[in-house]
């Protein structure tokens, strides 16, 4: 058999390249190369091709029953939202976040509540001491719940002490980046120590039937191998967001072999742990002060729930030079494409403005439907009128500043009304086209069908009505 030929792959992103380099090319990363032999070996190598022995398989049609996948709520409503309805037994999930985002919290607090439940739940640590998840849990209020804690690195104790629990039920590993095994001579943290050591811990949860729930940090400088490489082997990919300097937290699900990967799970970190957030609008919408231009509250949808958030935007001259666009919480090419409808189709000057937009609460939004909301702060910003507070926008604006409908309307509708909302501004609806929605009784819907309307509802506050386009 041929040598394997020797392959690099990025620490961060996980891309793989035939040469090294100083820098990944596929992420931008400094220093993340390193030597891997044979592309994607796991331990034991790969077999070679061609052989024609071996069982035969069994194929059978599209048609047939198969139960759902059997769940067990973390009795944590919101982490079981984003799981979708609860852990899968033999199933394994990573939760990747920054460094102080909250993970060991929020796991700990699953565990917890997992072992109240009944279950037998293992938490190994592998970054703190006992006594360090011990002060947490004293700080949580969970020193009473039945979970077993050790503090360990080396994969070949963890996996015999594991056998000796197979009624296990959860077994978390924090961090699998601190995790090693002798199988492999990459040092710690190595995208090879971090693959196999995730690949035996997988085998492991498969063949005893627990729920594996692995921590990994992002990581910055590319110092240890970031979840990335590691997302295709696992089940159940969520990410834990949030800003640092706000308290509000999101995890997010990125891959899930098990349900939908669009549900989103809102917590709040406080002084006792991550509380769940069971009205995300009424938080995110908690700082808003009334009577500010540059504002304007949209009316979004994250997964199943409708969420209102505030889009603000801040307009600064800078009449010489390139003027800078700065995006927290949006898509920065959504932003340069209203801008430029805005300017050509509605003959709003704004090229020699600095642009500065900010999703408020650190969510970050990835509908189009927030198109109108983008716009009517822009417009508000522009002309420094407020937009009406009673008011919620949502829609999604065309290159020939149309504006297109959206999904769910009635959902984001109920829950501005929920919120004391009184008017909505969205998209006409096509004469003929979909079937009629219902609108609350306490919200008037503001329809428009261009985003000169919109000019005029924000601007001016007048009644919106086409006007004759500026081409
Ligand atoms: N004594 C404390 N009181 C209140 N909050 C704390 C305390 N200690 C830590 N925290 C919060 O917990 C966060 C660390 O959470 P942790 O679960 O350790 O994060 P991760 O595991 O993602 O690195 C800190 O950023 C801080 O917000
Ligand atoms: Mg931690
Ligand atoms: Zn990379």
């Amino acid at each position: 058999m041929a040598k394997p030929a020797k392959t690099y792959v990025c620490a961060a992103c996980g891309s793989v390249f035939p040469k090294w380099a100083g820098r990944c090319e596929a992420c931008g990363a400094w220093n993340t190369l390193e030597e891997q032999l044979a592309p994607q070996t796991m331990p034991g190598g790969i077999k070679p091709v061609g052989r024609r022995t071996g069982a035969k398989i069994e194929f059978v049609g599209l048609e047939g029953t198969s139960p759902p996948p059997p769940r067990v709520p973390t009795t944590i409503a919101e982490f079981d939202r984003v799981l979708g309805g609860g852990l899968v037994p033999a199933s394994v999930v990573m939760v990747g976040g920054d460094p102080g985002i909250g993970k060991s919290t929020l796991l700990l607090q699953a565990s917890a509540a997992l072992g109240r439940a009944g279950k037998r739940v293992l938490y190994i640590t592998g970054e703190e001491s006992v006594d360090q998840i011990r002060l947490r849990a004293a700080r949580l209020g969970l020193s009473k719940s039945p979970v077993e804690l050790a503090a360990a690195t080396q994969l070949g104790d963890i996996l015999a002490s594991l056998g000796q629990f197979p009624d296990a039920a959860l077994v978390v590993i924090d961090s699998i980046q601190t995790m090693w095994t002798d199988t492999v001579d990459s040092a710690p943290g190595s995208v090879t120590q971090v693959r196999a050591a995730a690949f035996e811990l997988i085998r492991a949860a498969k063949a005893q039937g627990f729920s594996l729930l692995l921590v990994g940090h992002v990581t910055k400088e590319g110092s240890l191998a970031g979840p990335r490489v590691l997302e295709h082997m696992v089940d159940v990919v969520l990410h834990f967001e949030g800003d640092r300097g706000h308290q509000f937290r999101i995890l997010r699900g990125v891959k899930n072999r098990f349900g939908a990967t669009d549900e989103i799970g809102v917590f709040e970190m406080t002084g006792q742990g991550l509380a769940e957030v069971l009205n995300p609008s009424a938080l995110f919408l908690a700082e808003r002060r009334g009577n500010v231009s540059g504002s304007a509250v949209f009316a979004g949808l994250e997964g199943s729930r409708p969420v209102l958030v505030e889009i603000q935007c801040l307009l600064a001259p800078n009449p010489g030079g390139s003027p800078r666009r700065s995006v927290i919480g949006w898509d920065s090419g959504r932003l340069s494409m209203l801008l430029a409808v805005l300017e050509t189709r509605c003959g709003l000057k704004l090229a020699m403005n600095d642009v500065y937009l900010n999703v408020a609460g650190g969510l970050r939004v990835n509908e189009p439907a927030a198109d109108l909301a983008v716009a009517a702060a822009l417009i508000s910003a522009a002309s420094d009128v407020p937009t009406d507070p009673q008011m919620v926008f949502f829609g999604e604006i065309g290159l020939s500043g149309e504006l297109r409908q959206v999904a769910q309307a009635e959902l984001r509708l109920k829950e501005a009304a929920k919120l004391g909302f009184g008017r909505a501004a969205s998209p006409k609806r096509v004469a003929g086209g979909a079937a009629k929605i219902a609108v609350p009784k306490t919200l008037a819907l503001v329809e428009l069908g261009h985003l000169t309307d919109l000019v005029g509802v924000v601007a001016t506050g007048q009644k919106p009505g086409r006007k004759e386009e500026q081409e």
